[in-house]
């Protein structure tokens, strides 16, 4: 129900249905806030030394951040402002866009999984479809109205830049550089746009508990204002602070199974604050669900035997979706 929005009213207490047992509450104090996550500046011209930086924090974040990435500054702040505007409708406009079913291409929701799961999580999200554009546009919000250009503008720069990285990925397994773009087929793109509202009682809840991501690829432009995402390393929650421009990278699980392990999909996880509210707008590059993944053929060797069976998309997808976010990670339901 669209009364489960948390983005249309104003909580002065954390609802019961929100609080994590003590075991499971984020422990704020104890996040490290300042070991930030890899930096890699893709306008530097030695190319070999960004493939080898990729690859680094590849295998030993599965994350880093991006600057002179090509995205115009424009473009991205034009995202974010019309993003707010869409947060700032009015309940009756958001009700009609509202849905709980995580078949929905298009929808606002709420939480993750709010049928299934047994605790929510202080997030709205708008949910879209982005490829092909001309096929998914014309079912996106009509409100405010320059949302669609807008973000249609953002889908497409998104898009490049997520082909520009898998050819630096590729190169950095050694493997020919337009691998993964070939392998993945015709590829999906969907976007989350998250907005975490001011919490009365952050350190009882999550905005989005740990979790790694399902797909290949995912591009976030985060809030420069707000911090909220961090990324474990080594046991430890760090924080990932937000710097101008930059945009975050993460693996996802189908490029640590196309690794065959190297690199890392990684929990991760946003929390929320009592200040401020928090946007993030994540883009999601999927595999193609005719496709078939698993670990690239030229990294399994006799000393190196694939870790992964082969699937599609589709069958990992309908798992991903049928557990809870922060369960056990889904890939070790795929190993051989
Ligand atoms: C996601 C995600 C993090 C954030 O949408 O999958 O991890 O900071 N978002 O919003
Ligand atoms: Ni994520």
């Amino acid at each position: 129900m669209a009364e489960q929005l948390i983005s249309t009213a104003v909580h002065h207490t954390l609802p019961e249905s929100y609080v994590r047992s003590e075991a499971e509450r984020p422990r704020l104090d104890e996040v490290v806030p300042d070991a930030d996550i890899p930096v890699v500046d893709l306008a530097n011209p030695d190319r070999a030394a960004v493939v080898a930086q990729i690859g680094a924090a590849c295998s030993s974040h599965g994350f880093f951040q991006v600057l002179n990435h090509g995205l115009p500054l424009e473009v991205m702040l034009a995202a974010m402002a019309v993003a707010h505007e869409f947060f700032r409708l009015s309940p009756e406009e958001k009700a009609k866009l509202y849905s709980d079913d995580p078949a929905k291409k298009m929808r606002l929701s709420t939480s993750f999984n709010v049928r299934k799961e047994t605790v929510h999580n202080w997030r709205d999200y708008l949910r879209l479809h982005c490829h092909p554009l001309e096929q998914f546009v014309p079912e996106w919000p009509a409100n405010p109205p320059p949302f669609r250009d807008v973000m249609s503008t953002y889908c497409k720069e998104v898009r490049q830049l997520g082909f520009r990285l898998y050819a630096m990925i590729s190169a950095s397994l050694g493997l020919e550089q337009d691998y993964i773009k070939k392998v993945l087929g015709e590829q999906e793109q969907h976007m989350a746009v998250n907005f975490y509202p001011k919490c009365p009682s952050p350190e009882l809840t999550y905005g989005l508990p740990a979790h790694t991501d399902p797909n290949a690829l995912t591009i976030l432009m985060m809030d420069e204002q707000v911090a909220g995402l961090q990324v474990l390393k080594e046991g430890r929650w760090i924080a990932v602070n937000p710097r101008p421009n930059a945009l975050v990278i993460n693996l996802g699980d189908q490029l640590q199974a196309l690794s065959n392990g190297r690199y890392k999909s990684v929990w991760h996880r946003a929390v929320v604050n009592s200040d401020r509210p928090r946007m993030s707008i994540a883009s999601f590059l999927c595999p193609c669900n005719c496709v078939k993944l698993g670990p690239a053929e030229k990294l399994i060797g006799e000393k190196s035997p694939a870790v992964y069976r082969n699937y599609t998309y589709d069958e990992y997808y309908k798992k991903f979706w049928s557990r809870n976010l922060d369960q056990e990670h889904c890939l070790e339901l795929f190993r051989t």
